[in-house]
């Protein structure tokens, strides 16, 4: 199946505002999933005190600094790292660099992988999750693609797959994981691993063993965990020849300064690190409780900073998003990501005020479920 790339993305609480006549700042955004607690107190004062310093001068076009904080940080080496502009900027350079004919998007998920694909001209396939399963991500079939695809080698392939996945919401144990990208390797194909949500569940992340894995490629973001949206700061970690190529294919100074220097000060905050986790965690599991009140809404459990919803019967993403939307709550209508249905819709986790306000327009439009 070919894809198309989907017309929308959450976030663009810019547009929703010209067309409601509203100030941004008057709408609460549900549809991009960000850090509600917002970036760390010590990335707004270095960025006020440094201001002066990074206006004047051109960034460091090789992101020297943080690829060797990022180096420290996961046991690698600085070449092992390519700095991106948001990791989208990585997300459109591998199918060109790699050259990639075919691929496999593992879903209902994302829909820039496949925008990607297209624009580079590789045939990209779609391998759904199945709401029976839960979403649970069908590795077993991506396994079957890989061998098939090392069959029919007729020019690069790749293998997309978010883990943990937007928007469902589902992980990959990283054993089962381990194993397809071995696979991969194995098969020459390369294994595209978008760990954009993994700050939540560190644990399951393939990074410490990238070093085994030539074709592995994994992306990370300070967009989501580290509440950076408007800085545009990402980066890709694979073997260093590969990390050399992309950054050579990458325009120069691609990567400001305030989002180099912000995203340095991020990681390294730990106590803001543990405050973001512990209150993600918490805080999911309470929403999830409220939202789960309402009768006949499904709730998908969720290890990343969101949760995928599908309405009761009768009521329709389109419609449910633009009642809300007129109530000021933005949601990600998802009814068109392929894979999934007409009644499903994100929501991402905000602070306790902010979603319980979510909850109560939800209980109002679905019905008289009873407040858990
Ligand atoms: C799964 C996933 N990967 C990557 C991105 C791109 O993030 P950024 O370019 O801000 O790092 C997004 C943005 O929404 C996303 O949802």
């Amino acid at each position: 199946m070919a894809l198309k790339a989907a017309d929308t993305h959450g976030g663009n609480i810019h547009a929703v505002a010209m067309e409601l006549g509203r100030r941004a700042s008057s709408l609460l955004d549900f549809s991009a999933s960000i850090n509600p607690l917002g970036p760390s107190s010590k990335v707004r004062r270095l960025l006020a005190r440094e201001a002066e310093g990074l206006i004047r001068h051109y960034p460091d076009p090789e992101c020297g600094n943080l690829r060797r904080a990022l180096a420290s940080r996961w046991r690698l080496s600085p070449r092992h790292f390519v700095i991106g502009n948001g990791s989208i900027e990585l997300i459109h350079l591998l199918p060109r660099v790699l050259q990639c004919r075919s691929a496999l998007i593992v879903g209902p998920t994302f829909s820039e992988y496949g925008a990607a694909l297209s624009l580079a001209g590789a045939q990209a396939q779609l391998l759904s999750a199945r709401k029976r399963d839960g979403y649970r991500p069908p590795l077993d079939k991506a396994g079957k693609w890989i061998q098939s695809a090392a069959r029919r080698a007729q020019g690069a392939s790749a293998v997309f797959l978010c883990n943990p996945n937007s928007p469902t919401g589902q992980a990959c144990e990283p054993g089962d994981l381990e194993e397809l990208v071995r696979q991969a390797g194995q098969s020459g194909v390369w294994m595209i691993l978008d760990e954009t949500f993994m700050e939540y569940c560190e644990s399951l992340s393939l990074l410490p063993v990238l070093h085994r894995y030539p074709r592995l490629i994994v992306l990370r973001s300070f967009t989501k965990f580290y509440g950076l949206p408007g800085l545009r700061i990402g980066y890709g970690v694979c073997a260093p020849s590969l990390a050399e190529v992309l950054r050579r294919h990458q325009p120069p100074w691609s990567v400001n300064g305030y989002a180099q220097a912000a995203a340095e000060t991020a990681m390294n905050d730990r106590p803001y690190v543990r405050r973001s986790l512990a209150f993600m965690e918490a805080e999911r599991e309470r929403v999830s409780m409220r939202l789960s009140g309402i009768p006949g809404l499904r709730v998908f459990p969720s290890r990343a900073n969101f949760l995928l919803l599908e309405l009761p019967d009768l009521h329709q993403a389109s419609g449910v998003a633009a009642v809300l939307r007129q109530q000021g709550l933005l949601v990600r209508d998802c009814s068109r990501v392929p894979g999934l249905t007409t009644r499903s819709i994100r929501v991402a986790i905000r602070t306790e005020p902010e979603n319980d306000r979510m909850v109560v327009a939800l209980r109002r439009l679905l019905g008289t479920g009873r407040d858990r």
